[in-house]
Formats: structure tokens, sequence, C-alpha cells
């Protein structure tokens, strides 16, 4: 690439400024953001299947009200997602393919199966909490579109996230029963959550490149130690404790410490082998083939328009 370009590039980057669709970039960041957006996005929809499996096992109608707004929440997230990778010259189609070929990731979390109705407060708490404080940061990313994408979608994490708070709090303030169900719930969650912020440092491939580029703006470790720190005195508002017994405060850090993360269990995930990778997987291929005839007649409609107007 002309020198020029390179430089308008770097120079946009370092003085926190914004990237947009038509702007030249490095072929290797945009790779890199076609592969994070994408994840994300792919994320947003699988992320869809676990708290389905609860709507129609609400235990009011006010429940299932908030559990229905906020799984479409997470559809629509997906949408503005596949819009803002589209920027960068992918087509939905291809990104959806490689997501059901397994040549794209998900979230290691929604590998996770949802066992009792504790954990749509769980994961609302702990996942969508995680993911706020994974996402703050990326509203500043340095691709416009995405980190425009952002903006809206932490406003409605945040609500996910006290939903998922307020039902945590209300069954561990209930029945014997249901507090036994608030802590299994979180016993379950708690490790895997810490995961969903990658690999420690060390072992993290992209995460130096990508911060030089500004699209992420903290390790993986700094953000994972941010969420630590936030959900220790929440857990203890809440009434329930953390499965970790190495937790403790660090008078000198000031912050929490805590126990070794399995990471081989991270890495089974990954390649397929977690608890409901098959499932999420094939529920996502049966749902795309059986909207084929919305996807085919959506193009009918836009071809008929076209003629209609002669354009
Ligand atoms: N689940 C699955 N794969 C992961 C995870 C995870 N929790 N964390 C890291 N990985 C993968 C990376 O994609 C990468 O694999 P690849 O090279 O095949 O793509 C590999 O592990 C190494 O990780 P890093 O080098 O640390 O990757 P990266 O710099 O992309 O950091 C992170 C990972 C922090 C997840 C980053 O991509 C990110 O911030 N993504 C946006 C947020 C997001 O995707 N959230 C989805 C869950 S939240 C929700 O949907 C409610």
């Amino acid at each position: 690439a002309p020198a020029e370009l390179v430089a308008e590039f770097d120079a946009v980057v370092s003085a926190d400024g914004r990237v947009e669709p038509r702007d030249w970039m490095p072929d290797a960041y945009r790779t890199t953001l076609i592969r994070q957006i994408a994840q994300h996005a792919h994320s947003e929809i699988i992320g869809m299947q676990p708290e389905a499996n609860w709507i129609t096992r609400a235990p009011s109608l006010r429940r299932k009200a908030i559990l229905i707004a906020k799984v479409q929440d997470e559809a629509g997230h997906g949408l503005y997602l596949y819009g803002a990778a589209e920027t960068l010259g992918v087509s939905r189609e291809e990104l959806l393919d490689k997501l059901h070929s397994g040549r794209q990731r998900y979230s290691s979390i929604f590998n996770y199966p949802t066992l009792t109705w504790a954990d749509m407060g769980a994961i609302g708490w702990l996942v969508d909490g995680a993911a706020i404080t994974n996402q703050v940061p990326l509203c500043r990313c340095s691709y416009g579109p995405y980190a425009r994408a952002m903006v809206r979608v932490c406003k409605e994490e945040s609500f996910h996230q006290r939903q998922g708070y307020e039902l945590l709090h209300t069954l561990s303030h209930g029945t014997e029963e249901q507090h036994a169900m608030a802590q299994d719930a979180v016993n379950r969650w708690w490790w895997p959550s810490l995961m969903m912020f990658g690999p420690p440092d060390d072992e993290s491939a992209h995460s130096a490149q990508s911060m030089a580029w500004r699209i992420k703006r903290h390790s993986n470790d700094e953000l994972r130690q941010r969420f630590v720190d936030i959900c220790v005195p929440q857990t203890e508002a809440l009434g329930l404790t953390l499965p970790d017994p190495d937790l403790r405060w660090n008078e000198e850090r000031g912050r929490w410490d805590f126990g070794a993360i399995d990471w081989e269990e991270f890495q089974q995930v990954l390649r397929g082998n977690g608890p409901c990778n098959e499932q999420r997987l094939n529920q996502r291929r049966t749902a795309h083939e059986e909207g084929a005839w919305v996807r085919e007649a959506a193009a009918a409609y836009a071809a008929k328009q076209l003629t209609r107007t002669g354009q």
C-alpha cells in the first residue's frame, strides 16, 4: 500500500480517531475485525438457545415477558453485528456458512446447559455482566461501525445484567430450596464466565496486535480481574458465595486474588468437546434450513418491488 495511506491509517488510530468502511486499512486489520465481529455476532445468536430453553417454563407471566424481551434483544445484537461485519466486505451468507461448518467460533460460554430456572439469573448476572465488562471498552474500538454498534448493545446488556441480578436476589431470599437452586447455578456458571475473557495474556495470540490497533483496549487478564472485583461484593449482597476457596482480598494490589482457571476445560470447549457444542450447532443449522423459505420470500418480494418501480 502507498506509504501515505499507511501513515494516514496509523495517524487516525493513534489519535483515537475512527476508521470507517471506505477508508484504507491494512488487510490484517480487516481480517482480525471480521474474525472478532463475526465471532461476536455468532455468540449473540447461539446465545439465544440456552435461554430459549426456559421461555415456556418461566414461573410467571412477568418473568416470561422479560425473558422473551432479552432473547429478542440478542437476535437484534446479532443483526447489528452482522451488519458491522458486512461493512468490511463479507456477506452474511458467508459468515453463517463459516459458523455452520465450524470455521468460525462463537463464545465458549454458550456450550453449557441451562439446567434450572436459576440459570436464567446466573446467565444474566454473570454472563451478561462479563459481556458488559468486555464490551464497554469496545465502544471505543478504532473501527467506527463496531464501536457504534457496541453503544446500543451495552445499554441493552445492562438491562439483561440487572434482570439476572434481581432474579437471583429473589431466589436467594426465597425458600431454602430456591436459595440452594440460586447457589447451584452460580457454582456452575462462575468458572465458565471467567473463561469468556479468553486465554491468559501470555497465551493470547491476537491481544498485542489488537491492542496496538486499538480494537481491544485492555488485555484478557485485565478485564477478567476487573470482572472478579465487581462480582465479589455483588455476591455478598446476593447472599451467595463464589465457588473459589482461593478468593482473597489482596491488600497490596487492592484487588481480589482468585484461584486457577481450568484452561484444559476451556480448550476442550473450543475444540468442540463442551457439554452442548454439538447440540447448539445442530440446532443452529436446523433453524437456518427451516428459515430458508423466509429468506426466499423476502428476496422474491424485493425483486417484485424492483420491477414495479421500474428500477
Ligand atoms: N470462546 C471461544 N473462543 C475464544 C474465547 C471464548 N471465550 N476467547 C478466546 N477465544 C479464541 C479466539 O477467538 C482465538 O481463536 P482464533 O484465533 O481461532 O480466532 C483464540 O481463542 C485466542 O484468543 P485471543 O488471542 O485472546 O483472541 P482475541 O484477541 O480475539 O480475544 C475476546 C478474545 C476477548 C473474546 C475478543 O475476541 C472479544 O473481545 N470479542 C468480542 C466480545 C465477544 O465476542 N463476546 C461474545 C460473548 S458475549 C455475548 O454474546 C453475550
